[in-house]
């Protein structure tokens, strides 16, 4: 997730893109750049770090005055945070200056087609593999807007690009495909955003971009075509009426909010890229040898909070798949009971931020006892996975609320692929086997979708239950994480008591705690593993027995729990193993809402922190 400006009209380009970008640094904010035109000549200038180091840059290095310009603020995917991988990219002859937002998942195939070509490349992105074949077109004679649709057509995964070109000074072009992209309409001057928030304050009226569509801007002037050339249809204007705090929050009340709604794309921007079409999984930064992952004995996962919640979830998957022993641990326990890791451990550590003190001072200490370390992480460029011998990045964009959302969603992908590739690279499973969890991780965004789509029920249960003090949460196999991580949104953002329990475990003790009328959350596995299933309905009798009033998660067509549920959510049909990409969501959204019916601030709840440094 990157935020992309785009401007042509009589103000200050680089006023207007900056001042763009600026609204847009809650999209990414690890580089910036921008890139003007004047007299036949492109100027860009980009930094790593925050919008203030570009500033800096600008103030020693000045660009020339412009109308027409291009901006961008960063998310590394592909290349860390450098100065080079910064956007705007310019082609080799410095004609076409392009940003992107987005992931191209063929950007490999293409970079080696024009490196051959003598194509010089001066990033590691997979951005500048446009910049170069737009450059290309445009060199041998192709107009901007014609050269955009035929690079968007090669092009394979998801993104928005936004090109100027030095030798047209009046336009600017863009095109996009399962990633944002937002015109907004002036008068005598138009603009692009990733969203809204980028153009408020100069017009309120916008246009979005759909599906393979391609848009021209002039001064007075929108053109929008789809791949082929021909104009697009069902092209629908719009009236803004959000002031800018709500633009950035995409309309909604909460960044938490808007996060939760960011799954179905966030959970399908970490799949994208790691499946080839021969049928082989690829990972980002994996810098362990495959003949060192098939000695591998024993994996140790390590993170904190909700990151140690998707670590549980990751032990039954990576078990399962692989066979190979899976321990999960708690990182600022892991170090002080001298844990028993060896050259033959492999390490995972799990972190949104990739700056969570105790996860960094887990992975040095594995790595002082010569274990190899894979990070799973939402940050590229921080410093665990700086410290780690590979990186699996989650591709979920920054994460604003303190709670985190689709950084669990996607750190259970990240290590569903990750028990698939050990799997594959130790033949633990045949390509078929693994080709059908890829097919079934490849639905989930669309089954995601569908949870949210119907999530009314769960507001409205927010409401009615807001003045409960007590929540309880059951599960079972993969559900029980999803019940720890479900009672510590409610504890985190709603300040209510809440505990997630194994549902076997309750009759050992917690069920004490069951009194008349409390609140039990229960998610029952899908049928037709094992008794599991039976299990669970055996669990959500023995606490309605005892007055409480149960609320079950359960997969479309499970009628059986019908009988002792006092409210049923609804689920789309998953395999056991994928379930808590379902589940969790209606656990998220209730805690999002019952905390925001009490009036608390969701985003910033008391006493915590988005990043916590201290050990
Ligand atoms: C809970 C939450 C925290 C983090 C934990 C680890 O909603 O956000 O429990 O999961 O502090 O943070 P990272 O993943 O950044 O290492």
């Amino acid at each position: 997730m990157c935020g992309i400006v785009g401007y042509i009209g009589p103000r200050s380009a680089q006023d207007v893109v900056i001042s763009g970008l600026r609204r847009l640094e809650y999209r990414g904010y690890d580089s910036a750049g921008i890139a003007v035109g004047s007299d036949g000549t492109l100027s860009a200038r980009k930094k790593s770090g925050k919008i203030t180091h570009l500033d800096e840059e600008l103030a020693a290095r000045p660009l020339p005055a412009s109308h027409q310009g291009i901006g961008h603020t960063r998310w590394a995917t592909h290349g860390g945070p450098t100065d080079s991988n910064a956007h705007p990219h310019l082609s080799q002859s410095g004609r076409v200056a392009l940003v992107h937002n987005g992931i191209i998942e063929n950007f490999a195939e293409l970079r080696a087609e024009l490196e051959a070509d003598g194509v010089r490349f001066a990033s590691e992105t997979d951005t500048e593999t446009a910049a170069q074949l737009l450059g290309r077109l445009v060199d041998e004679g192709t107009p901007l807007a014609a050269a955009m649709r035929q690079v968007a057509g090669r092009l394979e995964g998801a993104f928005t690009l936004v090109a100027i070109d030095s030798d047209d000074p009046d336009r600017v072009v863009a095109a996009r495909r399962n990633s944002p992209l937002v015109v907004g309409v002036g008068e005598g001057e138009n603009f692009l955003g990733s969203d809204v928030a980028a153009f408020l304050e100069y017009t309120r009226d916008a246009i979005e971009l759909g599906q393979d569509q391609v848009v021209e801007i002039t001064r007075d002037d929108v053109t929008i075509t789809d791949l082929d050339g021909s104009t697009a249809t069902a092209v629908k204007p719009y009236h803004v009426d959000w002031d800018i705090a709500a633009a950035e929050k995409g309309g909604f009340d909460w960044f938490m909010r808007k996060e939760i709604y960011e799954q179905p794309r966030a959970v399908a921007d970490t799949l994208l890229g790691r499946y080839s079409a021969s049928g082989e999984l690829t990972l980002d930064e994996v810098r362990i040898r495959p003949e060192e992952l098939r000695r591998i004995d024993k994996i140790v996962i390590v993170a904190c909070g909700t990151a140690f919640y998707a670590g549980l979830v990751a032990k039954y998957a990576i078990e399962h798949w692989t066979r190979i022993p899976c321990e999960v641990e708690i990182a600022s326990e892991f170090r002080y009971r001298d844990p028993i890791i060896d050259p033959m451990t492999l390490v995972v550590t799990i972190s949104q931020s990739g700056e969570t003190a105790d996860t960094l001072m887990a992975i040095r200490h594995a790595r002082e006892q010569h274990a190899k370390v894979i990070a799973i992480c939402n940050t590229n460029g921080a410093t665990i996975p700086r410290e780690s011998d590979a990186v699996i990045y989650t591709h979920a964009g920054p994460e604003r609320g303190v709670a985190s959302t689709k950084g669990f969603l996607t750190q259970v992908v990240a290590c569903y692929l990750l028990g698939l590739y050990l799997a594959q690279v130790r033949g633990m499973k045949y390509r078929e086997e693994i080709a059908a969890v890829m097919d079934e991780l490849s639905t989930m965004p669309e089954k995601i979708q569908r949870v949210l789509d119907e999530g009314q029920q769960v507001l409205d249960l927010a409401g009615e239950l807001r003045d409960e003090h007590s929540f309880l949460f059951l599960g079972r196999h993969v559900g029980y994480p999803v019940s720890l991580e479900g009672a510590l949104k409610l504890k985190e953002i709603a300040y209510k008591h809440a505990e997630g329990f194994p549902a076997g475990e309750l009759k050992h003790g917690p069920i004490a705690l069951v009194e008349k009328d409390i609140p039990v959350f229960v998610v029952v596995p899908p049928r037709g593993r094992d008794q599991l299933h039976d299990k669970v309905i055996s669990n959500i009798q023995e606490v309605r027995a005892r007055g409480a009033r149960t609320i079950v998660l359960v997969e479309d067509g499970d009628d059986e729990v019908l009988p002792y549920s006092d409210v049923v959510i609804r689920h789309p049909r998953v395999s056991t193993l994928l379930q808590p990409l379902v589940a969790t969501v209606p656990l998220q959204l209730f805690a999002c809402e019952l905390a925001t019916r009490l009036g608390h601030d969701v985003d910033q709840p008391r006493n915590l922190a988005k990043s916590v440094t201290v050990e």
